[in-house]
């Protein structure tokens, strides 16, 4: 959510801006904005679009200068405009911010400041803070970097800013509270800032996790210094990047989420790797091994996540129920944060989060902290905020996951939760010597089964064809299932914008049924399992009112494929890992369907990744 890039070494800031907003985009990308300080000036370049409408608007300009930051914008305050984008300059226009996050008491703070002669231009929370910060560095007759300690002391809310400003032509100053700021260090001396390593990682290794409540001072010459908001000098952990390049690029597939659909058997496997030991017959989550007599001892599990994460955890609680026999609640952290719940010490609560920033999901594990609770990431975004806030946790491995739909960080976290709830049920016993063995195996042979499922893609795409014009779509499963049909239909209405239910099948019957039509596509999971003949019988109540189905199948499926108008085949597997082989031909439908609509694929109108306010 809004992405945050900044430059100060010796080469011109403008490309290496311009190329960490590209890599950025995926966070936000309604608006796009430069800003460079060249000769003691500053240039402001922004407008409304994309990045790439941000180069054509600056084509031509003058955009010298070694010093310079660059935003792109997800509205929180104000719509999408052109003096809405960051940066946004002072009332002088000697310095400038741009942000990441929300500022609560921005109306006192404008007011009082507009009093004061201020001229607001855009709706923005982010220019107030430009005018404090400006306002107080000349009232108070101190340095920026102690303009802008100073100024956060009276603000509440989230961010992550960079402030620039032509008094100090060789300073860049940046805080964050609550919304992540990454530091590169290049080894010709050179300081990058950027909202996540992305646009970092093809300068320089070695990084610095900037933790709430700091401020950095970059100086031309005098290096990376690090204080706090109350003033002590901190210093500064160096860690190098894990991250490589060739993850951040399209490969050769026409989209980000295509890539990632068929990374897949490869994202799977590394989420597995050196966890599942099939020669010894274990399963070993080193990040949470010293917690694991807490979990065996639990007496319930509580799951919190939003978005698709929620839905890994919906699959995370028939995991752990039938494998480990904890109770299972699974919440969405916004709900969760701001209810009363019940949590007590014994409880193990999970946190799941593909970018391990989500403002809600990290307010729900300082509540559940705050109640002595241990707390258990799954995150993929190593270093990310939430790996950090938890007690213990185990990464997904998925790799960068750069379309705003979620689909690789998917299949990773059930996997992660699968390993988990194995391992837990093998500790207690609950899950016996040969169902476990039986069920490692066949979570070992999954990668190859989603390999060959790929193969469906053609057949998946003429079903596409027929009903990319389709203006509803209901997605129904069971058990293990249900979780799958509600990020199927989510899948669908994130890209295309089709207006689309997940159900549990047999609750169509109270309600969803009314909408069958000849026109309406139900895509239905029902492959061989527990409930296969329920969800058979759930078709024939669809087909019965002339409604259109699509099943996916188990390989050799007889009687769904005479009823169905159309059948999509995934292989045979254990009843707890059909939803890493089903969700595989939701996502490819919905992607297709979303191309042939025009839509664009990778960053769905009004959506962002990483969505850092609550
Ligand atoms: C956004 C993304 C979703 C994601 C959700 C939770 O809405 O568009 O794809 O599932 O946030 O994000 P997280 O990073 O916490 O998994």
């Amino acid at each position: 959510m809004c992405g945050i890039v900044a430059y100060l070494g010796d080469k011109e800031a403008y490309p290496i801006l311009i190329n960490g907003l590209k890599r950025l985009e995926y966070r936000g990308y309604d608006s796009a904005g430069v800003a460079l300080i060249n000769d003691g000036a500053m240039r402001i370049y922004k407008c409304q679009g994309k990045v790439s409408d941000l180069e054509a608007h600056v084509n031509g300009q003058s955009t010298a200068g070694t010093l310079g930051m660059g935003h792109t914008r997800w509205a929180t305050h104000g719509q999408p405009n052109d003096v809405n984008a960051h940066p946004h300059a002072s009332n002088s226009g000697d310095l400038a911010i741009i942000h990441n996050g929300i500022i609560e008491n921005y109306a006192p703070i404008k007011e009082e400041l507009r009093k004061r002669g201020h001229v607001f231009r855009s709706d923005t929370d982010t220019e107030v803070l430009a005018h404090l910060i400006d306002d107080v560095r000349v009232t108070e007759g101190v340095d920026l970097a102690e303009a802008v300690r100073l100024a956060l002391q009276s603000v509440v809310g989230a961010y992550a800013i960079v402030v620039l400003d032509t008094h100090s032509p060789d300073l860049m100053v940046a805080a964050r509270r609550s919304s992540p700021l990454v530091i590169g260090i290049g080894d010709d001396g050179a300081h990058y800032l950027a909202s996540d390593a992305t646009p970092i990682v093809e300068h320089t290794r070695n990084v610095v996790y900037l933790e709430d409540g700091e401020i950095a001072v970059m100086q031309r010459g005098h290096g990376l210094r690090i204080r706090n908001i109350k003033n002590q000098v901190k210093t500064p952990f160096i860690q190098e990047l894990e991250l490589h390049l060739e993850a951040l690029e399209k490969g050769g597939y026409d989209h980000f989420m295509l890539k990632e659909i068929h990374e897949q058997p490869r994202s799977i496997r590394d989420s597995m790797r050196g966890r599942l030991n099939l020669a010894k017959g274990e399963v070993v989550l080193g990040g949470i091994k010293e917690h694991e007599q807490k979990f065996v001892q639990a007496k319930r599990v509580l799951i919190v996540g939003c978005g698709t994460s929620w839905h890994a955890g919906l699959v995370g609680e028939y995991l752990f129920e039938e494998l480990a026999r904890i109770p299972v609640e699974v919440e969405y952290a916004s709900e969760f944060r701001y209810r009363n719940p019940i949590v007590n010490e014994d409880d193990i609560v999970i946190a799941i989060s593909q970018s391990g920033e989500t403002a809600d999901t990290l307010a729900a594990i300082e509540l559940a902290k705050s109640r002595g609770a241990t707390i258990i990431g799954i995150c993929n975004v190593v270093g990310s905020s939430i790996a950090r806030v938890t007690h213990a946790g185990s990464y997904t491995h998925a790799g960068p996951e750069i379309g705003v739909a979620s689909t690789k960080a998917f299949t990773a976290q059930v996997t992660v939760l699968t390993l988990m709830a194995m391992m837990i049920g093998q500790r207690k016993g609950t899950l016996g010597g040969s169902a476990f063995h039986r069920l490692l195996n066949e979570l070992d042979s999954i990668p190859d089964k989603v390999q060959r499922l790929l193969k469906a893609e053609p057949q998946i795409k003429r079903i596409a064809e027929i009903y990319q014009h389709a203006n509803n779509a209901l997605y129904l499963g069971r058990g293990y299932s249900f979780p799958v049909a509600l990020e199927g239909a989510l899948k669908l209405k994130e890209i295309s914008y089709i207006h689309a239910e997940g159900y549990p099948a047999a609750e169509m019957k109270h309600g969803p049924i009314a909408l069958i039509d000849e026109e309406m596509p139900v895509i239905v999971i029902a492959t061989k399992g527990a409930s296969y003949e329920k969800v058979v019988s759930n078709i024939q109540e669809v087909k019965a009112r002339k409604g259109i189905v699509i099943a996916i199948v188990t390989e050799g499926d007889r009687v769904v494929k005479d009823l169905a108008d159309h059948t999509i085949e995934i292989p045979e597997t254990a009843d707890p890992l059909v939803p890493l082989l089903s969700v595989i031909p939701l996502q490819l439908l919905s992607y297709h369907i979303a191309v042939m609509r025009g839509c664009n694929v990778d960053q769905p109108r009004n959506l962002a990744k990483s969505v850092t306010v609550e």
